[in-house]
Formats: structure tokens, C-alpha cells, sequence
């Protein structure tokens, strides 16, 4: 079954660096990002857990949890954490899926044969609390994500689920934002956006970030 955005996250049990989980217990209420990666002891990969883990509070702010897997063992997962800790200088704070089945990346369609047959892309799921998969970016294995992308995705997402409003190209927290098209009551418009707004045409009107 293909995932689509606004699908339920596949739930799985799995274990982890931090002991065994429950997908969706796991998540609880809050929101989630689910990451592949696709060896341990990969350069790539190094630096990108190194750099989520030292992020951690700013994914904290925004009631987010991070949990990344790879077709590896927890047991190899251990071995690599020390290397990320010294070369990243990072604390790892969030727990590693062992996905020697490949139970999970098959779940989540993280291998393309492709571009290898048994290694994961680095697929990236964002999961709101209700385990609606609310974005999907796949990278292929020659490419670091951007973690500051990762956040600023999810501040759109909890923004724009608040207010009317959707973000444009490049917007980051505290840009202005654009108005639904659909919203035309001049009431309505007055009531959610006190702060006022600018039409550069009718289908385009920017309003300062209303949460702001
Ligand atoms: C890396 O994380 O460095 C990596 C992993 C697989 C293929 C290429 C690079």
C-alpha cells in the first residue's frame, strides 16, 4: 500500500537504542519525525545524527520527537553511537530502530531498488499526533539533509493547521504569511488577521505571521 500524505503512519514494534517500541505509543501526543539512514559506521550519516541530536531542544519547542532507523542492529547501532558522540560532539538523545528485517523500511517504502537494492534512502516522515503522515522528502544516500529545513517544514505545518494562512516560498517563523485563497468575507478577514493585510493581486494577499 503506497503512503500518501494524510495517510496513518504505519504502527509497528520495533527495538531501539532506547529500548522497545510502539510506533504510535511512542508518539503519543505529540508530533514525530521518522528518519532512515541507510548504514551505521557511513560518513553521511555520522553527521546527520550528530547534528539532529543537537537540535533536540529546538524539536522539544515544537512538542516534535525524532526517531531514526537503519537496516542495522541496535547492537551495531551501540558500537557506531560513541564515533557520532566524539566526531559530532553530540549527546545522542533520541532512540535508533535495529531494522535488520527491514520490517520497518519495507513499511515505509524506504528501499528504492533503484538505487540500491537492500540500503534505505533517507526517506524523512513527519507524523502529526493524530499518526497522519503530514510530509514526506526522500534524499538519495549522496545527500546530508537539512535539518534546519526539517524544523522550519514543521512550523508550517503547526501553523498553518492554526490559521488560514499558508507560508510561501523560503518563508521561515516570523515572515508573513499568505491568506487562503478560499477566505473572501471581508467580516471574516478583519476578525483573523487584526493585524491587517496587503493585496499585491486578489489571489495573493500576505499578512504579517498572525501567531506572532
Ligand atoms: C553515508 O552516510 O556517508 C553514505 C551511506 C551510503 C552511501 C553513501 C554514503
Amino acid at each position: 500500500m503506497s503512503l500518501h500524505l494524510g495517510s496513518i503512519a504505519p504502527d509497528f514494534e520495533a527495538n531501539t537504542t532506547m529500548g522497545p517500541v510502539r510506533f504510535h505509543d511512542w508518539i503519543g501526543d505529540q508530533w514525530a519525525v521518522l528518519f532512515s539512514h541507510p548504514k551505521d559506521f557511513t560518513p553521511v550519516c555520522t553527521t546527520e545524527l550528530g547534528r539532529a541530536a543537537n537540535l533536540k531542544a529546538e524539536f522539544d519547542q515544537r512538542r516534535t520527537k525524532m526517531i531514526a532507523v537503519s537496516v542495522d542492529s541496535v547492537e551495531d547501532h551501540h558500537k557506531w553511537l560513541g564515533d557520532i558522540e566524539e566526531t559530532q560532539n553530540a549527546k545522542m538523545n533520541f532512540p535508533i530502530i535495529g531494522d535488520e528485517q527491514r520490517k520497518v523500511a519495507q513499511l515505509y517504502d524506504m528501499i528504492h531498488p533503484e538505487a540500491n537494492d537492500t540500503l534505505t534512502v533517507r526517506s524523512v516522515f513527519i507524523i502529526d499526533p493524530n499518526k497522519k503522515i503530514r510530509a514526506m522528502v526522500t534524499y538519495p544516500a549522496s545527500t546530508g539533509r537539512n535539518f534546519t529545513e526539517i524544523l522550519r517544514v514543521i512550523d508550517s505545518l503547526q501553523l498553518t493547521d492554526d490559521y488560514k494562512v499558508a507560508t510561501p516560498v523560503d518563508w521561515k517563523d516570523g515572515d508573513d504569511c499568505v491568506i487562503v485563497p478560499a477566505l473572501q468575507d471581508p467580516a471574516e478577514l478583519e476578525r483573523r488577521f487584526p493585524k491587517g493585510y496587503r493585496v499585491v493581486r486578489p489571489y495573493l494577499r500576505l499578512t504579517p505571521q498572525p501567531n506572532k
